[in-house]
């Protein structure tokens, strides 16, 4: 394929005209996917040393938050794609740029009040990428916009249910149905259902 051959994109293009700076979106949605790619693992991690009877709760929490977590990296990929974009080739730069290395275990690798503050400002650090998202494409790109809010309302229920675990905060949830449940963003992520 030549350069001549450059396909006309009229999904980009109208996104241009409304105003959109696409390569800023883009590079946006892929800074949010290595966070949510990359907090996912570190959950995983966290939630193995939530040990003890106390513990056993606290990892059904973060069990929910992290599996929508992964939903919320699968969201955004076939968006980045049609923007023209793409995830980084090489996957250790992918994960550098999430900047989430806060996120490691802590020097006391059971203590489940530094684990539950770090995962508190793992959701909170999400709030702030998602409502960024939100207002580049507001009332501008219906389809990223759709997603993008969808994600904060999942991350705006996770900050609560950590409020709730730290200072008592009652978040009015109820338990998820079951983990990965996403009510959300179940309609963006449907790669994960298994039937
Ligand atoms: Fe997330
Ligand atoms: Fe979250």
């Amino acid at each position: 394929m030549t350069k001549s051959d450059k396909p006309n994109v009229v999904g980009v293009k109208i996104l241009k005209q409304n105003g959109i700076n696409v390569e800023e979106l883009t590079k946006q949605l892929v800074i949010n996917a290595a966070v949510e790619f990359t907090a996912y693992y570190y959950f995983t991690n966290l939630r193995a040393h939530c040990t003890g009877i106390e513990g056993e709760g606290i990892k059904g929490v973060i069990e929910d938050a992290r599996l929508e977590d992964l939903s919320h990296f699968e969201s955004c990929i076939e968006r980045i794609y049609q923007l023209g974009g793409s995830l980084p080739n090489d996957a250790t730069h992918f994960i550098k740029i999430s900047g989430c290395e806060f996120l490691q275990l802590p020097k006391n690798p059971t203590d489940l009040k530094a684990i539950l503050e770090k995962c508190l400002a793992a959701e909170q650090g999400a709030i702030v990428n998602w409502d960024k998202v939100c207002k580049m494409t507001f009332g501008k790109d219906p389809i990223t916009y759709d997603i993008a809010k969808d994600i904060l309302a999942e991350e705006v229920e996770h900050e609560s249910w950590f409020l709730e675990l730290l200072y008592g905060r009652p978040s009015g949830h109820m338990r998820r149905k079951y983990s990965g449940e996403r009510p959300h963003t179940r309609k963006h992520s449907r790669a994960l259902d298994i039937s």
